[in-house]
């Protein structure tokens, strides 16, 4: 059974892990260090933050930004939970803005007409690997004194073109932070994992002390103290907790596995645009079907695809989604949906009163969703399985 998405994993991936676990250092080594260096140079950002998750991530993101309780965030429904979550986690209130039908993204004219007075962030998704609208999302954001977070844990190595030129997913002027996930079926992975980048020193610098227990051991950064003060000894041992943080570490065995996947990147992001464009061409004419589509083609050649989602008409085809989900499987082919709109789920109904019809673009595309299988290690055989299978499907 081909699943929609999946590790790979190398020789030199395994060695390096190995390597750590012989080494001083399982967890905060220098290893860490070296995968945020190495992380941040390859986007082009100034500051990267690794943390366990992109959960984490953003969290991080929306706490160092100064956005909590009394504050909005808007954000897509067309995402996983976490891209909403971590405005809950703040204190503030997460609300969603529609999608555009073509980009599957945050659409900028619906945010416009989502906007309060007290929106302070905005957490787009570049969804499937599609970078969302950045320039234009982050225009109205800063005009109005909101942050930019762009979710971009579905499109590590990601670029795209605006005015001619390229810009990476981390290393462009318009996000003010940009948030990766490393988990197994991203474009790399660390087993759990996640980074925050910034070109923001302070935000960093919160972000780092943050992620360990809002702890400082620099003696420059510890705060005064009268000399008769239980805690007036500072010597070798000593640390202070100035903010109430969290764990959210990585180890260092992780980011060992990042620095050898980081290796392999571009290989890994090549093949997999070139499944993207072989799924493209042999479905092109499939009237039932419609596959991703870019903003802008040039970016062809940029995207960092993770999933290959198409929307299936399937009254069309006389079949529910069950059903084609299971003609799918009995081929060998896996494949999910990416996403139930987030505002939809329970919870949300429940704290906030959201419900169907807040976002019709995003619900009707959940409607005809379906990602088909889409990793770097699929092979020509395995890509012609898939593209038999779909193209049976309208066959009774
Ligand atoms: C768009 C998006 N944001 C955030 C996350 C959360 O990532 P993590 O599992 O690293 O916390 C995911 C995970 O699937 C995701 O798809």
């Amino acid at each position: 059974m081909l699943p929609y998405g999946r590790q790979t994993i190398t020789e030199d991936d395994i060695a390096a892990v190995v390597a750590v676990l012989r080494s001083d250092y399982l967890t905060q080594g220098p290893v860490v260090a070296e995968f945020e260096r190495r992380f941040a140079a390859r986007v082009g950002a100034r500051h990267a933050v690794a943390v366990n998750s992109a959960t984490a991530a953003l969290h991080l993101a929306l706490r160092v930004a100064g956005v909590g309780a009394g504050h909005r965030v808007l954000t897509t429904p067309n995402t996983f939970l976490a891209s909403a979550n971590a405005a809950a986690y703040v204190g503030a209130t997460p609300d969603f803005a529609d999608i555009d039908p073509v980009t599957r993204t945050l659409c900028p004219g619906a945010v416009e007409a989502a906007w309060s007075d007290d929106v302070r962030a905005v957490v787009a998704v570049d969804y499937a690997g599609q970078p969302a609208d950045l320039p234009a999302l982050s225009r109205m954001a800063r005009s109005r004194g909101a942050v930019l977070v762009d979710d971009a844990s579905h499109a590590v190595g990601g670029a795209f073109y605006h005015e001619g030129k390229s810009w990476s997913l981390g290393g462009n002027p318009w996000a003010d932070f940009t948030v990766f996930s490393f988990h197994p079926v991203k474009t790399l992975t660390t087993g759990e994992g996640g980074m925050l980048v910034t070109d923001r020193e302070d935000w960093a610098d919160a972000a780092r002390c943050l992620r360990s227990h809002g702890m400082v051991r620099d003696p420059a950064r510890f705060s005064p103290v009268d000399a008769g003060d239980p805690l007036a000894e500072r010597g070798p041992w000593f640390y202070e907790m100035q903010e109430l943080g969290w764990n959210y570490r990585i180890t260092d065995l992780q980011c060992a596995l990042g620095l050898s996947q980081l290796e392999r990147l571009d290989a890994a992001l090549a093949r997999r645009r070139a499944i993207v464009a072989a799924y493209d061409a042999a479905l092109a004419d499939l009237r039932w079907l419609r596959g991703p589509r870019l903003r802008n083609p040039e970016d062809a050649g940029l995207a960092s695809w993770h999933l290959y989602t198409v929307e299936i008409d399937f009254p069309a085809i006389r079949q529910s989604r069950t059903e084609v989900m299971a003609r799918l499987r009995a081929a060998g082919v896996g494949s999910q949906v990416l996403y139930i709109p987030v505002h939809l789920q329970p919870w949300y109904r429940r704290t906030y009163g959201y419900g169907p019809g807040k976002c019709p673009v995003a619900e009707a595309l959940y409607g005809r969703a379906l990602s088909l299988p889409l990793y770097p290690a699929l092979t020509d055989a395995d890509v012609s399985r898939v593209i038999a299978a779909v193209r049976s499907l309208a066959m009774p």
